[in-house]
């Protein structure tokens, strides 16, 4: 038999709904106190509108909290000091990454319409350390005109279940708002390595969501966002991943040549004594990366001021401390340890 409802049915259902209501935001309030991340997130999100604001995105408070604490890994490119005329000897990729990355980017229109001519949704730089890889990154950046997102490991990494899995959408759909974009993965191998059976769960399913996601931007030729990783290990690159990115550029050991660029870039700047013969370096610092060359050149500069120093010369400013000699360079290239196992200027002598 059904009971009429009365006044004080209504106010007790009323409580009962109220304590419910009370006890599941007390609830909620009381498990993101708990969250350790919570203080890192909240520093994130103060710092990702602030970048916002900065490169002019509007529409910032429509972004959820995932997106904004992705958002705090884009770059202020006013801020970066690397151009392409700092990178010596690699003129061949700078010219192909205007062409294939930052053409169809910055000029969407005539590329409209083509399958073809879409941007390439993955390009990768690979080869040792020190080549080069992360400067032509910044440069990239620097020169592009678009958006840049330096994805950061540590953004996605969220020890709460779930977590991480919104933190990788959030990178692709806070990319379909701000394009053109390009996303930038250093070290792409720790991120994107074989996939293995030991995987933690999470990781493995950041993986799958990150690579399916990636899949999502081929069907839209419209998307103006591109992936650019970089790796000193393409052997742990996951193939799936390397199938992604057609478009792959070497980076290798430079050769002479390529040294010789590199050491007048490194060395455009400072002063050098006439002796010092930068076609006689390069020749022999056989297996030097551009940033030993780059050590060898500070070690050689710091050489000399340590020595106006140690001589009580009166030297005040840069200005009076005596140039870079060849044996301040020879000196340093001796002590260098380079990849390779050979000590250059061994034999340097002989090198005519
Ligand atoms: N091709 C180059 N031209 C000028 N400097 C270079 C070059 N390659 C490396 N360097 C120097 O070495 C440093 C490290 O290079 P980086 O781009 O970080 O190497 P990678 O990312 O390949 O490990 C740079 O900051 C720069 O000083
Ligand atoms: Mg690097």
């Amino acid at each position: 038999m059904l009971r009429r409802i009365n006044a004080s049915d209504v106010i007790r259902f009323g409580a009962f709904a109220a304590t419910n209501v009370a006890l599941f935001y007390s609830l909620r309030w009381f498990l993101r106190y708990l969250d350790p991340a919570r203080r890192g997130r909240a520093t994130a999100e103060r710092q990702a509108k602030t970048i916002l604001d900065k490169l002019g995105i509007k529409n910032v408070r429509a972004l959820t909290e995932y997106e904004l604490a992705v958002a705090s890994d884009l770059i202020d490119t006013s801020l970066i000091a690397t151009t392409w005329t700092e990178i010596g000897g690699l003129d061949d990729v700078i010219e192909a990454l205007k062409d294939d990355v930052i053409l169809p980017l910055s000029h969407h229109r005539l590329f409209e319409g083509s399958t073809l001519l879409a941007p390439p949704r993955g390009v990768l730089l690979y080869g040792p350390p020190g080549c080069g890889k992360t400067m032509l990154a910044k440069a990239l950046a620097k020169e592009i005109g678009c958006h840049f997102l330096n994805l950061q490991l540590s953004s996605l990494g969220d020890k709460w279940y779930g977590e991480s899995q919104k933190l990788v959408s959030a990178v692709f759909s806070l990319a379909n708002i701000i394009q053109p974009v390009v996303i930038f993965v250093d070290e792409i191998d720790a991120f994107l390595r074989y996939r293995q059976h030991s995987d933690h769960e999470t990781t493995a399913m950041m993986k799958a969501i990150f690579m399916s996601l990636w899949d999502g931007l081929e069907s839209d030729p419209a998307a103006r966002i591109v992936i650019l990783g970089a790796t000193n290990r393409p052997e742990d690159v996951d193939p799936a991943i390397l199938r992604r990115m057609p478009l792959r550029f070497q980076v290798g050991l430079p050769d002479s040549q390529q040294r010789l660029a590199i050491l007048k870039v490194i060395l455009a700047k400072e002063k050098c004594d006439d002796d010092v013969d930068l076609k006689r370096l390069s020749l022999v610092t056989d297996g030097y990366s551009g940033s030993d060359l780059r050590e060898i050149c500070r070690v050689a500069a710091l050489a000399c001021v340590r020595e106006s120093i140690r001589d009580g010369t009166e030297a005040t400013t840069r200005d009076q401390v005596r140039g870079i000699r060849m044996d301040d360079l020879e000196g340093a290239c001796r002590r260098h340890r380079k990849t390779g196992d050979k000590t250059p200027f061994q034999d340097f002598g002989t090198v005519s």
